[in-house]
Parts: structure tokens; C-alpha cells; sequence
């Protein structure tokens, strides 16, 4: 039986994965060209998110994008088991995980590492990323005045530790890529010139109202596949990560006036745009039909190139996961983690 919903054609209820399209890396190996995040937001519990890994598994999803921090790693490993054992084989799966900023010292990479696979319930991941460039802990479920007392800026020789670890997972056989996230360009600049394992990934806040066009085409130009997070602008996120100045995408009057024409929520719209336009998003869903839309929208009707144009003429330069926790120091503000002047801040 064939169905169609308005999002694009499903058979069966689900999207056949070999119509998503993939993206290649430096690498030679393929990653789906959409993923489910799996990050919570502090709010949504371990075991919802487990049973959204296994019914997006189910709905066609063979991309997952998991993290120590999220507090989800074992439920979402038995969710894993389940679909493996079912009728997937691990090899078409893409599993990321990373590495969180208390676990940066050069002792603690590889056992973190081995607590991801072991928690995932897996012998291998596809890509490890480091997930922030500062090595400065908060708990989960912070606030943003919450500081680490020990927080330090970054020091390009101690993340190259770092990397020097991450490098030795891939010789171990641990992973098969490694990446970055929450990078600026003067940060990867160094790190290419001092990696022997270049990142294959940087994972990055991507939406229509953050394209970041510079970093998203020196990533490119130098070879890195850009993931995107918050596709849809994060309308769940923490209240950490909100501020008065902050814009939705999915109510920006192009984005609405679109997914009506295209009769889909306008989060498919952000979605659509983001494959198009050469990133990976990792949308975060727990809801079946949002998250089953949201992989139907890639293999259906494409945004025009008017519409591809119309979108790229919205971004506003609204950063909304702005890290704040993360500063090292009294009197800073957010900006500083991200070299906006083009130079590492200085410590
Ligand atoms: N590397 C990093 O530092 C970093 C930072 C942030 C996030 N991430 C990753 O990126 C993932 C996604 O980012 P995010 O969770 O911040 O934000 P997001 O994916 O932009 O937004 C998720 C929210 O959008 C809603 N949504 C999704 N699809 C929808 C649809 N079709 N219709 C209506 N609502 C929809 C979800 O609600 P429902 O559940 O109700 O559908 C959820 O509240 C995370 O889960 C995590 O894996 C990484």
C-alpha cells in the first residue's frame, strides 16, 4: 500500500532511507543527510527520546546524534539493540557521539570514549566530535550565571591534547571519524595546520536566521562536512538559551508563507532548506509525526531556486545557543567564545 501525506511520499508510513539523500566525506564514507538529535533540553526524559530513536529508526532515520551530556546515551543503547536486532544491520547506521568539556584531559578521552560506546551498546562509532572547544564543566540543568571557578579560555596546545587523543581513537579502531563543533574559523585554522587527523565534521548552529555563510564555506572549502543544530531555531530549548533579542525562524513570513504553499508545518520548511543547501541537519523530535514529517520533506518536493534565494536573504545573525556558561572570565560577554573580531579572544 502507497501512501502520500502532505509532506512528501511515504510508503508504509515510512521514508524509503535509500531516497535520503547522503553526503560525502573527505573520508570517502557516506553520513545520511538528516539526523535525529537527541539532546533533551533538560526537559524532555531519557526514555521518551529512546522511544523516538527507535520509531525514527522505524520511519526511515539511520542518523543519530547522541552525547555524553545529554544523559541519554544507555536508554537510547538498548533502543539501538532493538533496531539492530530487528532488521538492521549496525553498518547502515550513523551513530555520532562526543566528548564533553570535563573530559578534554588526556586521561579522560579515550575512557569517555569507551563509556559512550559501552552506554550505546556498540562496538564502534561513525564520528566523535569534541563538543565545545573550552574545557570548563557545568552541570546539567544550569543557569546562565552558572560559572565553573576553574573555567579556562582556549589554548590551542591544550585542545591539540586533546585532539592528539581523539587522533588515537580513530588508530584504535574506536571511531571512524572525529570532528568539531562549536568552532570558529581562527580555532579550525590551527587545528588544520596541527591535525594528522583532520576534523571530517564541524557541528554548528544552522538555521535561517544563523546561516553563518563564512564558516559554513570555509568548513567546506577546507574539505569538512558542516552538521547543522537547532535546525528548526530550537523552540524547546533551555532557558539558558534565551534571550530577549532572539528571532524563530519557523515564523519568519517567508518560512510560512512557503511551508503554505507546500502545505507542511513551517520547522520542514527549515529542514528542506538546510539539505538543500549543502548542511545536515539534526533535528530534535520526539513527537512521530513531527519527526517523521521532517525526513519525508527531504526526499519530497524540493524549495525552488527563488525560494532557496528567498531564504538566504533572512538570515539575521541570531545566534541562539550562545554558550554563555562557558566564560572564563568576569566582565565578558558571549561574544568572546566566538572571535567575532576574527582572532582567538585572548585569555
Ligand atoms: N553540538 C552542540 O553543541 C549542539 C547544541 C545544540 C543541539 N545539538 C544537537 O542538535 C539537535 C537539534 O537541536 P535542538 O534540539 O536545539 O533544536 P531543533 O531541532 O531546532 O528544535 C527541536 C524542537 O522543534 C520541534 N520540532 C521539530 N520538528 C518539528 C516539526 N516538524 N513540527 C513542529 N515542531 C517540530 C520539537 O518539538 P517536538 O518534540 O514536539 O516535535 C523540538 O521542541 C539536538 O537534539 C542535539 O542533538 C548540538
Amino acid at each position: 500500500m502507497k501512501l502520500h501525506d502532505a509532506s512528501g511520499p511515504l510508503i508504509n508510513g515510512h521514508v524509503e532511507p535509500a531516497l535520503v539523500p547522503q553526503r560525502t566525506l573527505y573520508t570517502g564514507a557516506r553520513m545520511p543527510a538528516i539526523g535525529l538529535g537527541t539532546f533533551g533540553s533538560d526537559h524532555v526524559n531519557a526514555g521518551e527520546i529512546a522511544a523516538a530513536v527507535e520509531g525514527a529508526a522505524a520511519v526511515g532515520y539511520r542518523h543519530f546524534d547522541c552525547a555524553s551530556v545529554y544523559g541519554n546515551e544507555h536508554e537510547i543503547g538498548y533502543a539501538l539493540e532493538q533496531v539492530v536486532r530487528r532488521d538492521l544491520e549496525r553498518g547502515r547506521l550513523w551513530i555520532t557521539s562526543k566528548l564533553w568539556n570535563d573530559k578534554h584531559g588526556e586521561n579522560d578521552v579515550i575512557p569517555s570514549c569507551q563509556q559512550s560506546l559501552a552506554d550505546l551498546r556498540l562496538s564502534y562509532l561513525d564520528l566523535y566530535l569534541v563538543h565545545w572547544p573550552f574545557p570548563n564543566f557545568h552541570p546539567p540543568g544550569c543557569d546562565v550565571t552558572s560559572r565553573s571557578k576553574d573555567a579556562k579560555p582556549y589554548i590551542h596546545a591544550e585542545f591539540m591534547k586533546t585532539w592528539r587523543k581523539m587522533e588515537e581513537l580513530v588508530d584504535l579502531g574506536m571511531v571512524r571519524h572525529i570532528g568539531t563543533s562549536n568552532m570558529s574559523i581562527p580555532k579550525l585554522k590551527l587545528l588544520l595546520h596541527d591535525a594528522r587527523i583532520k576534523p571530517a565534521v564541524n557541528e554548528m548552529e544552522l538555521h535561517p536566521h544563523f546561516q553563518q555563510p563564512q564558516l559554513f564555506d570555509f568548513v567546506r572549502s577546507n574539505g569538512i562536512v558542516p552538521v547543522g543544530y537547532s535546525p528548526v531555531g530550537s523552540p524547546g530549548r533551555p532557558e539558558r538559551d534565551r534571550t530577549a533579542e532572539d528571532t524563530a525562524p519557523t515564523q519568519d513570513p517567508v518560512i510560512v508563507k512557503i511551508a503554505k504553499r507546500l502545505g507542511v508545518h513551517p520547522a520542514v520548511v527549515c529542514i528542506k532548506w538546510a539539505v538543500q543547501r549543502g548542511q545536515v541537519p539534526i533535528p530534535f523530535s520526539t513527537n512521530r509525526d513531527h519527526y517523521r514529517s521532517n525526513i519525508a520533506g527531504v526526499v519530497s518536493e524540493p524549495l525552488t531556486d527563488s525560494e532557496m534565494r528567498e531564504v538566504s536573504a533572512i538570515d539575521r545573525n541570531c545566534r541562539l545557543i550562545k554558550g554563555q556558561v562557558f566564560l572564563w572570565k568576569d566582565g565578558q560577554s558571549w561574544e568572546d567564545l566566538w572571535d567575532v573580531s576574527g582572532e582567538i579572544t585572548p585569555p
